[in-house]
């Protein structure tokens, strides 16, 4: 069994709430794992041209093209994003867009497989983590567990943090609040979070180890998106 983890956020590692929370994650399921952060890397959107459908494979030449065998072998992926304009990244929902080359045909590269999904923002991670959730959902890939927290919002370091009234530190705190490190949001200051991060590797390693029948997993994917469906209309 192997695992990937993917990091959507393009801060470095030492910065990067979600960087740490998938890490935290990876750390915990008891398999091996590839981590791939996505930080430099050039990924478009889909761009509709239909040239997977007879292979499901993805003909665009850009970094996804060498990441896709990874994608393919994973019995499981830890995805995780920072929120931005409460949905996720650009380069997140790229990368998952792609994922579309996998659909055809029957195309059940992906149906069954587990997922955990990370999400962090500068207020909440929630939104991100949901949006994971569905894409994960449309692949027939099932989520977990969920993991979310909040983290730095570039405002705390922009220089501009303590006047700025469009920032989340005022949003956060209101007027005439000093940036010292201990109001600085970080993950690892936030020990529900790390417990989460850790709860949720342990789950996935749980149901990675047991047999893991993915086509039930499938059937209730399947379920769950046509109950999806159904709402909508
Ligand atoms: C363009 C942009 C938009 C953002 N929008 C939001 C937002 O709508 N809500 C929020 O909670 N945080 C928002 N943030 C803050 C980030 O979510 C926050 O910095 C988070 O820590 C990013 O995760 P990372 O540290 O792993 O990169 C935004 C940041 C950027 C750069």
């Amino acid at each position: 069994m192997k695992i990937l983890g993917i990091s959507g956020s393009p801060r470095k590692a030492d910065r990067s709430g979600v960087h740490k929370l998938v890490q935290t994650v990876l750390d915990n399921t008891g398999f091996d794992y590839d981590f791939v952060s996505l930080k430099g890397k050039t990924i478009a959107g889909c761009i509709a041209c239909l040239g997977c459908v007879k292979d499901n494979i993805c003909k665009v030449e850009d970094d996804l093209f060498n990441l896709r065998d990874k994608i393919v072998e994973a019995d499981a992926y830890v995805v995780g994003a920072p929120n931005y304009y409460s949905t996720f990244n650009a380069t997140t929902h790229a990368f998952l867009e792609r994922w579309f080359q996998f659909r055809h045909q029957e195309g059940d590269t992906l149906w069954g497989k587990l997922g955990v999904a990370v999400g962090v923002g500068g207020t909440s991670g929630q939104f991100p983590a949901d949006e994971i959730e569905k894409f994960f959902l449309y692949n027939f890939v099932e989520t977990v567990a969920k993991v979310t927290g909040q983290g730095a919002a570039s405002c705390y370091t922009c220089g501009h943090g303590e006047t700025c009234k469009v920032g989340i530190p005022h949003l956060l705190h209101g007027e005439g609040f000093k940036i010292t490190d201990d109001i600085i949001p970080d993950v690892t200051k936030q020990p529900e979070v790390i417990t989460s991060a850790v709860e949720a590797g342990k789950l996935l390693g749980q149901r990675l180890g047991q047999e893991h029948d993915r086509m039930a997993v499938t059937k209730k994917m399947q379920g769950r998106m046509m109950a999806m469906f159904e709402s909508a209309v």
